[in-house]
């Protein structure tokens, strides 16, 4: 079959859904590639490149959509390009399926497939196919580098001879793809980050990459913003009002503001205020990525840079990924190449629509002549669900009873092997001479007691554990001391190679010891 890559109709649109690379990738699955001429030369790949790569180039947009059998786009398509997809065909793009059900039932009606890259599910097995995170990663790079643009200071705080520079303090909203990409672009620059989103359980992420989490004082089960698939579901009204608050007084002393919230299906929740715009200091920048969907910011104009009454720069670009065209189109072919990837399971060249693996069955809109949106729940996430309820809450009593019955059930274990233990010592010495047992029951015993301590050691700290058991045995080189004197001249070999060999043992298990240690801890 045949993969093309038409150029992109929408203005400013400088990505392709086809790199020289994946291009490589794709034939490698069997497949003949084409390209529409001039397709990848705003993200810096040439007609010459794809050439050399294998791909065929097509003079025009009605050539590439009539010789592909395959076509993969990152906008969705355009009224002409929807009257290409005819019988068999099959679309690969974006295509935001809620919001365009009349192409949908068209683009069936004339029985072409159609595959949904913003529909893949977030589970992790289609991580490499999820182009929304891939393009919300790089947009929230360009946003803390657009916010740095228009911002007349810089990041980091510095201290020199022409005086003191106080670092920036950014605060992202909404911990998402985009907002941990901001986090790690701003803290990296050396701002002071904060960060908030209504899901507790990325406060951990935030902190890992060493941005400040806002809590919030309040107490409700939303709060956990409950996720679906990946995303947050919406607050209270008194959780919102809570969050405003914290907002406001946060807003005088905050000087880049990036906000990133966003439910799927919903309109941006609004979250900076116009009061919170007049509460900043001059100077300062406001970049809502989610402009697209209304904004969460109320002065938001999309697409447009504007400039507050006091003097706050407030962006709503919705092309970040267009801007970065070179990367955003190498992660988007890559994402496509993985899903061609698992629609060619033989690497024949041909696509097998498996409708029951979960990630096509997902990202499917159109499939044989029918409407396949909205798609049935993911299997992985009823059997977690499933799994949930069979998961119930124990309460400390129950916890406090399982504990001692565990105590008691090792502690019978321990008493019955101490008592094999006994008698077969006894066993032992009716037979052997005194001064083996003597050795015997000490070695029986370091070897109980060793295992009594490592059992309880926590699995990570094992290697270093044994670093420094390593270190501790070479107690063997006292006994290579003590032969060193013999007159004997191959005993005095053999001991100064245990020396040597034993101190090795002793440095490099001290020195490993603590090389390990050190990985565990904060600097
Ligand atoms: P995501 O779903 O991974 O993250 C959104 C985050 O917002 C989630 O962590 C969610 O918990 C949080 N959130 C939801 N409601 C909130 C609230 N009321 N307060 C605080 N946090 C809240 O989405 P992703 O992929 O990170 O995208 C973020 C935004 O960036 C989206 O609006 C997306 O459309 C936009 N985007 C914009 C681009 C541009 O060029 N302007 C390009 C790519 C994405």
């Amino acid at each position: 079959m045949i993969i093309g890559a038409p150029k992109e109709i929408a203005a400013d649109e400088k990505r392709v859904a086809m790199t020289p690379d994946s291009a490589l990738q794709l034939q490698k699955l069997g497949y003949e590639c084409i390209i529409q001429s001039g397709a990848g030369a705003n993200a810096g790949f040439t007609d010459a490149a794809y050439r050399s790569a294998g791909v065929k180039i097509a003079n025009t947009a009605a050539e590439l959509w009539k010789s592909s059998d395959i076509i993969t786009k990152v906008r969705p398509p355009e009224a002409k390009e929807v009257n290409y997809l005819t019988l068999g065909k099959l679309l690969i793009s974006f295509f935001y399926p809620a919001q365009n059900p009349d192409q949908m039932a068209l683009i069936a009606k004339n029985n072409a497939n159609v595959i949904a890259m913003d529909m893949v599910p977030r589970i992790s097995r289609a991580q490499k196919m999820d182009a929304l995170s891939s393009m919300a990663n790089i947009a929230g790079y360009r946003s803390v580098i657009e916010a740095g643009n228009n911002f007349g200071r810089f990041f980091t705080g510095q201290i020199t001879a022409a005086g003191k520079v106080p670092p920036a303090k950014v605060l992202i909203i909404g911990a998402g793809v985009a907002g941990l990409a901001a986090i790690g672009t701003a803290t990296s620059l050396g701002a002071i980050t904060y960060a908030f989103d209504v899901r507790p359980e990325v406060a951990e992420q935030i902190e890992s990459m060493g941005a400040e989490f806002v809590y919030l004082d309040f107490e409700e089960t939303s709060q956990d913003g409950a996720t679906t698939g990946g995303y947050a579901s919406p607050s209270s009204p008194e959780f919102r009002e809570k969050q405003l608050a914290k907002f406001r007084e946060l807003a005088p002393e905050i000087d880049i503001v990036i906000t990133t919230a966003l439910i799927p299906g919903r309109d941006a929740p609004k979250l900076w205020l116009a009061d919170m715009v007049s509460a900043m200091k001059p100077g300062s920048v406001v970049v809502d990525l989610a402009a697209e969907r209304g904004g969460n910011c109320e002065l938001t104009t999309p697409d447009q840079k504007t400039i507050s009454d006091n003097d706050v720069t407030v962006i709503g670009y919705t092309d970040f990924p267009s801007r970065m065209s070179a990367q955003s189109s190498t992660l988007y072919a890559t994402n496509i190449r993985h899903m061609m990837a698992d629609l060619t399971p033989d690497k024949d060249g041909q696509v097998f629509h498996n409708m029951d693996d979960d990630v096509i069955r997902g990202a499917t809109v159109t499939h044989a002549g029918a409407v396949t949106f909205p798609p049935p729940a993911p299997k992985v996430q009823a059997i977690a669900a499933k799994s949930k309820e069979k998961v119930k809450e124990k309460t400390p009593e129950e916890i406090r009873a399982e504990e001692i019955a565990a105590f008691k059930q090792t502690t019978k274990n321990q008493v019955g092997l101490l008592a094999i233990g006994g008698v077969l010592l006894l066993g032992v010495g009716a037979y052997a001479p005194a001064s083996f047992m003597q050795h015997f029951i000490v070695f029986v015993l370091s070897v109980f007691v060793g295992f009594q301590v490592i059992w309880n050691v926590s699995h990570s700290l094992h290697t270093p554990l044994m670093a420094v058991t390593n270190a501790i045995s070479s107690i063997i080189i006292l006994g290579a001391i003590l032969q060193i004197g013999s007159p004997s001249v191959l005993v005095i070999v053999l001991s100064a190679v245990s020396v040597f060999f034993a101190g090795i043992n002793i440095f490099g298990g001290f020195l490993v010891t603590r090389r390990m240690l050190a990985m565990f801890q904060k600097s």
